[in-house]
């Protein structure tokens, strides 16, 4: 009996790692769904709704650009879900973490952790990092 449960183990987690997790959506179809309205459709915060907003959206073009040429890809993932932003941070952005972003996996950081990220999240933040000039 302990052999063949260690062998039905195996077996469970084979087909586990055979698993890719996969976005639903491409990071395009999600950008223009849920962010083109007030960011623009290139990203340059020119959105049909921008002029409603009380706070501008920003350039997302230019987030590299602000960052000293590097893309600050866990600032653009915490800001979208919501998780790092403080309370005077404009009201009128939504947060997407409640909402459904996909199957979550867990991305290797440099020092060997592991911090579990949906994977629409990490497809809308590649998206972003084609836009910037
Ligand atoms: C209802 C309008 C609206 C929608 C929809 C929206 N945003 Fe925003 N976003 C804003 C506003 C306004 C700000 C600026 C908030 C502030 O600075 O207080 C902002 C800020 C940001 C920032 C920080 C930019 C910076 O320069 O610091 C990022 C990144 C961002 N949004 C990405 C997204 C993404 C990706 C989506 C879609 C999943 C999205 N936003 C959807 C209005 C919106």
């Amino acid at each position: 009996m302990r052999i063949l449960g260690a062998v039905m183990a195996t077996a469970a987690m084979a087909g586990l790692a055979g698993c890719v997790a996969e976005p639903d959506a491409s990071g395009a179809t999600i950008y223009a769904d849920n962010c083109a309205a007030c960011h623009g459709a290139g990203g340059m915060g020119d959105g049909p709704m921008a002029a409603s907003l009380s706070v501008s959206p920003p350039d997302l073009t230019g987030l590299s650009a602000r960052n000293g040429g590097t893309f600050p890809r866990t600032y653009v993932m915490s800001t979208i879900d919501g998780y790092t932003r403080g309370i005077h941070f404009a009201p009128d952005m939504p947060e997407f973490g409640a909402g459904d972003l996909g199957e979550v996996v867990v991305v290797e950081n440099p020092d060997g952790t592991g911090t579990p990220i949906p994977v629409e999240l990490i497809a809308l933040a590649d998206y972003l990092e084609t836009l910037q000039r």
